[in-house]
């Protein structure tokens, strides 16, 4: 867990932002590859009998973590410039990650799938849950041991182990993404076809099967509540060159910030109907958001409205974008629901948007967010990555000084952040910890 307490007790062992509110964000943003499709890809690279150079990926701390985790697998892993990777797992594989990047990082837990499909075991750290609610990874567990693995759990390691895993029908009890990706990995090289009922519709699962599929293996349905992957006995030896798609999470995060700031932002290098919902609900909040193939225009001026938001898997609003738009209602006209189905707390940071003078209550799993005329600028402390964005975001409209602790989180999804920002007049700077 966290310990936001020592941390915000003066651990201030890292830098932190100062941001001016009040200034509108105009001008063009172009956004960065998707966090959370490149962390799969890599995983996935430890299927590949060749080089896999992945391109578009941002340069953010996760990104980096999981460098060192297929290092540590034994697997080539390096930047080829600004933003492309090359992987190569070609040699001999161990089938344990580094414990130290595991704790770190929970998406390490996606290398079990394809270390499971390529070695037949695959021995992880339990991973921890984090400060958005306990993250338990039982559904994948289910998953590997319906596809004929055995796993046992002791010593705070998870040790999972087959000599031939076997297709098989599987329905998840919610359609996690990382259990739908997992499954989906060990399932390509097992014996006959396996069927994933309930998966997750996340536009990066549709972005492994393609992914895999060009490295030979046989995926269909990815985007869709059922994915059929049947097992081949090898993948192709062919090397792969993938452009990930863009962040639609960080796509919406700039999309919320030009609204709260009365701003006029073009976004570049999007996707549109990857984040439908948020665009939606904008509109209904009263932003006139505008979309082409690639771009997304957001316009506010006047007094947004308040709205209910009800957080649910893709396609329904993200959970990763629950933090932010909170704080693009904290200073709506009325009272606003937002409603979080995904994850078990994700509303830490809601006291810290309290200290810049919102008015929110929390029962359950809902926000009840009266809107207020305006913030005013303090001291606040993110407790993990989306919590973070909403605080800058309440910062950029917020009077006055805003000083926010917790970049370290930041830097794990958002590559230039502040950069970005201030290209768009935001008037934010890094005090870098000596
Ligand atoms: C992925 O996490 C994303 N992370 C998260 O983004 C995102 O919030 C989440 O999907 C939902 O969209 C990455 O892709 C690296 P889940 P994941 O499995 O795969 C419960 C960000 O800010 N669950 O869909 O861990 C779980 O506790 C991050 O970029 C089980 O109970 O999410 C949670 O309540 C945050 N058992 C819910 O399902 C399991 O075995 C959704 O989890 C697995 C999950």
């Amino acid at each position: 867990m966290i310990d936001t307490e020592s941390i915000k007790a003066g651990v201030k062992n890292e830098d932190r932002l100062e941001i001016i509110g009040g200034n509108r964000l105009t001008g063009k943003v172009k956004i960065s590859g998707a966090k959370n499709a490149v962390l799969k890809l890599m995983a996935a690279s430890l299927l590949a009998n060749n080089n896999c150079l992945i391109r578009n990926v941002p340069r953010i701390s996760d990104v980096e973590t999981m460098i060192g985790v297929l290092k540590g697998l034994g697997a080539e892993a390096s930047w080829q410039d600004e933003s492309s990777l090359l992987i190569n797992a070609t040699n001999g594989l161990g089938y344990s990650a580094p414990d130290e990047l595991v704790k770190e990082m929970r998406a390490s837990v996606q290398v079990m799938g394809p270390l499971l499909a390529r070695l037949g075991r695959v021995k992880l750290f339990q991973p921890g849950g984090c400060i958005i609610g306990q993250r338990p990874i039982d559904l994948h567990l289910k998953g590997f041991q319906a596809l004929g693995a055995e796993v046992i759990e002791e010593h705070g390691y998870v040790y999972v182990q087959a000599k031939k895993l076997q297709g098989a029908e599987i329905h998840l009890d919610f359609p996690s993404v990382g259990a739908t990706e997992n499954i989906m990995a060990a399932a390509i090289l097992a014996e006959g076809t396996t069927v994933i009922r309930n998966a997750a519709k996340e536009p990066e699962i549709i972005e492994e099967q393609n992914f895999y599929n060009r490295l030979g293996a046989k995926i269909r349905g990815a985007g869709t509540d059922t994915i059929r992957i049947e097992g081949v006995k090898r993948l192709n030896d062919r090397e792969i060159d993938y452009m990930v798609i863009p962040d639609r999470i960080e796509a919406g995060t700039f999309m919320i910030a030009a609204a709260i700031t009365g701003g006029d932002v073009l976004l570049e290098d999007v996707i549109p109907e990857h984040i439908e919902a948020l665009t939606s609900k904008l509109r209904e909040i009263g932003v006139s958001v505008s979309t082409d193939a690639e771009t997304i225009r957001v316009k506010m001026d006047g007094k947004l409205k308040a709205a209910d938001i009800t957080v649910l898997p893709y396609p329904g609003f993200p959970t990763d974008l629950q933090p932010q738009i909170t704080a693009l209602m904290t200073v709506a006209n009325g009272t606003s629901v937002i409603t979080e189905n995904v994850f078990g707390s994700r509303f830490r940071y809601v006291d810290e948007l309290i200290r810049m003078g919102a008015s929110i209550r929390v029962e359950s799993r809902s926000a009840i967010v009266k809107g207020v005329n305006s913030l005013s600028g303090a001291s606040v402390y993110a407790p993990d990555l989306r919590a973070g964005a909403a605080l800058v975001i309440a910062g950029l409209a917020a009077e006055g000084l805003t000083e926010l602790e917790g970049t370290t989180f930041l830097d794990r999804g958002y590559v230039d952040l502040e950069a970005k920002l201030s290209g768009l007049g935001a008037a934010i700077k890094r005090i870098t910890y000596a």
